[in-house]
């Protein structure tokens, strides 16, 4: 665990490494989540000073993105559109047995919005890889299969 002055140098260092323009805040935030895990108060401060955008400003868009983490989370990380044409097809009822699985602690299941991927629904990322026209045991063994894959070494769960 990092202590709050090296999580801010390793908040400057993500932001140094993109050009100093709002442009860019997006992918700043994201590569804060992918490398320190995920978004707080003050990781979005030290952004907010480094950038000199107003603080508001960034966490309203951080905020406005489902796909962000507020959290620690335990991987896999499994994405469940919950957004009206996944609902119609029944993407609320894979959430809630997702969500069932994973308490557990052996994943993470995160409601979000629209994909972009409604021709598929119900849409579904795990570890951001798309299961298209999910269903709980296709989900379930991807799962399975980072996590199996993950515990012999083979990278990230
Ligand atoms: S509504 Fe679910 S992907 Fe668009």
């Amino acid at each position: 665990m990092l202590s709050a002055e090296e999580e801010r140098e390793a908040v400057s260092a993500i932001v140094a490494r993109f050009p100093r323009e709002r442009t860019w805040l997006l992918p700043v935030l994201w590569h804060v989540v992918e490398e320190l895990g995920w978004l707080n108060k003050d990781r979005i401060a030290w952004v907010s000073e480094s950038l000199n955008i107003p603080y508001a400003e960034i966490y309203g868009v951080a905020s406005f993105y489902s796909l962000f983490r507020w959290e620690p989370t335990a991987s896999p990380e499994v994405h469940i559109c919950t957004d009206v044409i996944c609902t119609l097809h029944s993407g609320d009822k894979l959430y809630e047995d997702l969500k069932w699985a994973s308490g557990d602690g052996t994943f993470t299941a995160v409601s979000v919005t629209c994909l972009g991927r409604c021709d598929a629904s119900p849409a579904c990322l795990v570890n951001y890889s798309p299961v298209e026209k999910a269903t709980t045991s296709a989900v379930l063994n991807r799962v399975r299969a980072l996590t199996t894959q993950s515990a012999n070494g083979g990278g990230d769960a």
